[in-house]
């Protein structure tokens, strides 16, 4: 059986996605780091809809949890195999670079950047012998493509995910395998709670902040049979924000 995997699936974005990729069919397995209720909730709405999924708990920046428990799963699970995988899961700590300590930094780095290498190195090496083509989405940002003040460690690390995106893109098309990254605009979850919305809203051609089943919508058409000659490329999706 064909599985779905979304890192940071617990809530917001992740949480939409798995959903939709659900409804599309897919079995997925939901990573989280702690928030364990949260996953379970997820978990709860997809069977509620009829749908099957499984949690993975591990850290996106510590790979060799991430090693452990992918090889655990593929134990568990010989018959089946992951071919779509969504890397969604990310943080930002925001300061004026000048104020902006090593940890912020590195913080960032490690949960964006490292936690895509480590996660989607592994994945590969499960997804290609299979021969049956793959899909990987990445979930950039308009901070990665515009860059935005008090994001140099954010920007930095979501347009280092589009390099990679292209770059992997090529690699692996011969093997059936797409790669494609996301970059949202403002979209309302926890991330964006605390923002000035009002003041945002003005600046967005559309008005609003985009819903998340709107991000999760584009992702699960780029993981569909559908979209197998899309590759390589960036989807804005920000309500004419950025284009
Ligand atoms: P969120 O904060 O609600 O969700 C982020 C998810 O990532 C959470 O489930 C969190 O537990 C998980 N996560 C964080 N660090 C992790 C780690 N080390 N290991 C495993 N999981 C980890 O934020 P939201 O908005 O749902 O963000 C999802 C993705 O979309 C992120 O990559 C974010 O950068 C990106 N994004 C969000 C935008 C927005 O306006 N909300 C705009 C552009 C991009």
């Amino acid at each position: 059986m064909k599985y779905a995997f979304v890192t940071g699936g617990s809530r917001g974005i992740g949480k939409a996605i798995c959903i939709k990729l659900s409804q599309a069919g897919l079995p997925v397995i939901i990573n989280y780091k702690s928030n364990r209720d949260a996953a379970l909730e997820t978990k709860q709405a997809i069977e509620q809809l009829g749908g099957k999924a499984e949690l993975m708990q591990f850290d996106v920046a510590d790979k060799t949890q991430i090693e452990k428990s992918i090889e655990e799963w593929e134990e568990s699970h010989p018959e089946d195999y992951i071919g779509v995988l969504v890397n969604n899961a990310g943080i930002r700590d925001d300061n004026v670079m000048f104020m902006m300590g090593d940890e912020q930094w590195q913080k960032v780095l490690d949960t964006t950047l490292n936690g895509f290498f480590y996660i989607t190195r592994k994945i590969l090496k499960h997804m290609m012998p299979r021969k049956r083509g793959g899909r990987i989405i990445n979930i950039s940002s308009l901070s990665g493509v515009k860059g935005l003040p008090g994001q140099a460690n954010y920007s930095a690390a979501k347009a280092a995910l589009i390099g990679a995106t292209k770059a992997l893109a090529q690699e692996v098309a011969p093997r059936g395998v797409t790669v494609n990254a996301v970059a949202p605009g403002f979209i309302e979850t926890d991330m964006t709670k605390g923002l000035p919305e009002e003041e945002l809203k003005m600046q967005i051609p559309a008005g609003r902040f985009g819903k998340v089943e709107e991000v999760a919508d584009l992702v699960a058409f780029l993981a569909s049979e559908n979209a197998g000659y899309i590759t390589g490329e960036v989807i804005n999706i920000n309500g004419g924000l950025y284009t």
